[in-house]
């Protein structure tokens, strides 16, 4: 995660697709540079081993470790999020779980975390959305709460690997406000100042 001197809010971004061309890692990718300069935006990656609680413990796998730390280090996490089969990828539901360990440390505890679903259809992963905010409740980390970002149409509104659109990516970036808003670091901090809308 790069930091800079003005850096104050360090967000983690997740896709929930592995794909070379997904649209939910596009929305990270076009959300980046139109955050406030003092908000820096990271994509981790969830290409993790199948949860195995077995595995879980003195030998958690090395990339589980990087991936937990990342969300830890996070001032708060932002997944895009395909729908699948009317819920969420398995991938993002796997990641879920290695993040929701070890029971009462979970770094997703008490973490302030935006859900945007996206879909090629107009339903935009709705119950994806839905589906990502409960489990978010089971690890007793912080929805955003307010309108649900969900991107229709997603095909339509990428050019280049980016979120170009500009009424989706203003939607999105008030949402990341509220996220913001969430962060009990941040509250604490200088970011009040920058009037958040
Ligand atoms: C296994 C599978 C199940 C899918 N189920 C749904 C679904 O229930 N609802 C939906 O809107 N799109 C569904 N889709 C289409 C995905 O929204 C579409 O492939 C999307 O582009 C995947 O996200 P990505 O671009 O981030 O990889 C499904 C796709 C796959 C591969």
């Amino acid at each position: 995660m790069t930091i800079t001197a003005h850096t104050q809010a360090r967000l983690l971004g997740l896709p929930g697709s592995l794909r070379l061309g997904s649209h939910s890692l596009a929305v990270l990718r076009g959300l980046q540079p139109e955050l406030r300069p003092a908000v820096d935006l990271q994509i981790g990656d969830l290409r993790l081993p199948l949860y195995d609680e077995d595995q879980d413990g003195p030998s958690t796998p090395e990339n589980v470790r990087v991936f937990r730390q990342a969300v830890a280090e996070s001032d708060g996490v932002v997944i895009t999020t395909p729908e699948y089969n009317h819920g969420i990828p398995g991938v993002l539901k796997n990641a879920l779980d290695w993040a929701s360990r070890p029971l009462g440390r979970s770094a997703l505890t008490g973490k302030a975390v935006l859900v945007i679903s996206v879909s090629p259809a107009f339903t935009g992963g709705v119950r994806a959305q839905a589906q990502a905010n409960e489990t978010l409740l089971a690890i007793q980390s912080r929805p955003v709460l307010g309108p649900q970002v969900v991107i229709g149409n997603v095909a339509d509104k990428i050019k280049d690997g980016r979120l170009t659109d500009e009424p989706s990516l203003r939607f999105a970036l008030s949402a990341i406000d509220r996220l913001i808003a969430l962060c009990p670091a941040i509250r604490k901090a200088e970011y009040a100042h920058l009037s958040l809308s």
